[in-house]
């Protein structure tokens, strides 16, 4: 049987780029469910350092940025004693994997990825990175024998590649690689943002968690409505104010926001009085977390540097099997 971790707890990993401030779209999209599945299986979350390499940021932004993502996890609940919590770039067995694993990844896997594609005919650069980002990628999957890979749809096909590798390389060198499967939110809506388009950094419609309160507010307040006149009745499945609401309130308080959609005599205007206050409501406790732990950097850097020990342990324990396998 080629998965070895079946009789054993599955094994669950997430990574995510320390692309910038987090918003609701990241929380509600991945953030949220990645710490939901801390008490299923085993949970391994890594921010990934070297990936966001790819687009090239200054230094000390994606210093601040990686800082940024590990404050904002350990506030909205991940628990550090039950996910394994890390740094990409901590682990140097996975840069190790990615040159052998793209000694055997056939030119042709990596030209089918639609990514890079998406990427370079959106300008970013097409550097040997951005081609090659699938195959690092799947270092990071296959060296801690993961099981489920929770990724958006988006992220689908790099977890197929990585199948793909690991099949290869079994293959030529015998059994080594656990075979992955995506898990694919399916039932994670997509966040809309400001706009009414997908919530975004790269479409400037997104509405942060944290940061000036009055801001944040004063943005939900700008979400854009249709025209339906106040007295009218609403869709409230056709509204972004309703969809981020559903994703913060209670269902008492759901069901009672719908009734006065479609009652009429409700505007947008109250409506997105009422997120505001659910906003306030859901996130006070994450926020005053978060001041906490952004003073307290070496907290976060032990807390990282005790999931970076383990996450290496595993990986030097899959590094020994895959160089006996090569004859190295
Ligand atoms: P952005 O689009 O702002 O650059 P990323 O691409 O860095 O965000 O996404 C990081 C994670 O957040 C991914 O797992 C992605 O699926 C999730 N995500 C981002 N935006 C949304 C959204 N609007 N709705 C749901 N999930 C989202
Ligand atoms: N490429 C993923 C993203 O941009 C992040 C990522 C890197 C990842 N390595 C991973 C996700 C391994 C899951 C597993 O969202």
């Amino acid at each position: 049987m080629s998965n070895q971790n079946s009789s054993l707890k599955k094994i669950i990993l997430s990574g995510i780029q320390p692309s910038g401030t987090v918003h609701l779209g990241n929380y509600f999209g991945m953030m949220r469910p990645a710490i939901e599945l801390q008490d299923k299986g085993l949970p391994l979350l890594f921010i990934a350092d070297y990936h966001a390499l790819t687009t090239i940021p200054r230094p000390d932004e994606l210093k601040s940025r990686i800082f940024d993502l590990a404050v904002d996890f350990l506030a909205l609940g991940l628990d550090p004693e039950k996910t394994i919590f890390f740094r990409q770039s901590q682990v140097p067995q996975v840069t190790q994997l990615t040159w052998i694993l793209s000694c055997i990844t056939p030119m042709g896997l990596l030209e089918r990825c639609h990514s890079y594609k998406d990427k370079t005919s959106k300008g970013i650069p097409a550097n040997h990175g951005l081609f090659a980002y699938p195959v690092l990628m799947a270092a990071d999957i296959l060296i801690y024998n993961s099981n489920i890979v929770p990724v958006g749809k988006d992220q689908k096909q790099h977890v197929e590649v990585a199948r793909d590798i690991a099949l290869k390389f079994n293959g030529i060198y015998g059994d080594v690689f656990t075979l992955p499967e995506p898990m694919i939110r399916e039932d994670v809506a997509v966040i809309p943002g400001i706009d009414g388009q997908k919530m975004s950094k790269s479409y400037g419609n997104t509405i942060e968690i944290f940061g000036n309160e009055k801001e944040i507010l004063k943005k939900i307040m700008s979400i854009k409505t249709d025209s339906t006149p106040l007295e009218e009745p609403k869709n409230p499945d056709n509204c972004p104010v309703f969809a981020i609401y559903k994703q913060l309130a209670t269902e008492v308080q759901i069901n009672d926001i719908k009734k006065k959609y479609l009652a009429g005599n409700y505007g947008y205007g109250h409506a997105k009085k009422e997120l505001c206050e659910a906003f306030k409501t859901y996130f006070a406790p994450f926020n005053s977390k978060r001041k906490d732990l952004a003073n307290n950097p070496d907290f976060v850097e032990s807390t990282l540097k005790k999931g970076e020990e383990k996450a290496r342990e595993i990986a030097s324990s899959t590094m020994k099997n895959v160089l006996n396998a090569i004859g190295l």
